[in-house]
């Protein structure tokens, strides 16, 4: 099993295959959570939990390049000039509903962040996405902008979510999802070469349904509830 054929110790990220704008995270922690997270006997409570907090080790590793800014602090010594994100800069956009999950771990680093929505859901005999909802903060051209769901299955949706996106302004993208199958890393990263894609976990193949084999299930309702 190729399953962790990229993993080194002492390397935070690594590139998969040939594509240079997909990174795989390495670092032992969420690695660990992701384990966590596939167990079918994990209860909603501690799956949300997870979720959260591998989507905020993600955004600590995709979020190195943040615009910063000075700004003046007064310490008990005296004034000086310190920088502080710039956090005007950036959107997050959770594609719905799996994505939701990730969005506190992400705020909770970036609290000024501002949240935008792209709704979409597969359809489960075509497994081709459907939109349904997209609201972006206004404007979106100037921010920085990541985009959240926890699974990249067949691609379809993540493709799609970009492509809207960008018809609205959007320029600088990032995608971040906890678990990732081959087929879908290989069609968004050939369909929008120029955005970053972070990726908790390669996993081995889609099944016959177009879930991730091991993976976790049903994202969404494994976060809400709701099987
Ligand atoms: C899941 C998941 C992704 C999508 C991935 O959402 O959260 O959005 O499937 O599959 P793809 O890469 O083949 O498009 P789903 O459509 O099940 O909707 P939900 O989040 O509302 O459950
Ligand atoms: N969506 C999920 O939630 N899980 C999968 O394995 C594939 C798509």
């Amino acid at each position: 099993m190729l399953f962790y054929d990229y993993y080194r110790v002492g390397q935070e990220i690594e590139m998969y295959k040939d594509f240079e704008n997909v990174k795989v995270m390495t670092h032992p922690l969420i690695k660990h959570k992701i384990s966590l997270l596939r167990d079918k006997n994990t209860g909603t409570n501690e799956f949300r939990k997870l979720v959260e907090e591998i989507a905020m080790l993600e955004a600590f590793e995709a979020f190195r390049d943040l615009p910063l800014k000075d700004i003046e602090v007064e310490t008990p010594i005296e004034k000086c000039m310190s920088p502080m994100i710039d956090g005007k800069k950036l959107a997050i956009v959770p594609i719905l509903r799996a994505g939701l999950g990730m969005v506190n771990g992400i705020t909770a680093l970036v609290p000024t962040a501002k949240v935008g929505h792209v709704g979409l859901y597969r359809d489960p005999e075509t497994h081709e996405p459907h939109e349904y909802y997209c609201k972006l903060p206004d404007p979106i051209d100037q921010r920085m902008i990541a985009v959240l769901d926890p699974m990249l299955a067949t691609g379809g949706s993540a493709t799609a979510a970009v492509d809207f996106i960008k018809k609205s302004g959007g320029k600088q993208i990032k995608f971040l999802c906890i678990i990732a199958a081959p087929e879908g890393i290989e069609k968004l990263a050939k369909a929008h070469p120029d955005i970053e894609i972070y990726i908790g976990n390669v996993d081995r193949c889609l099944n016959e349904n177009a879930y991730i084999c091991p993976g976790l299930g049903d994202a969404g309702d494994r976060i809400f509830g709701t099987k």
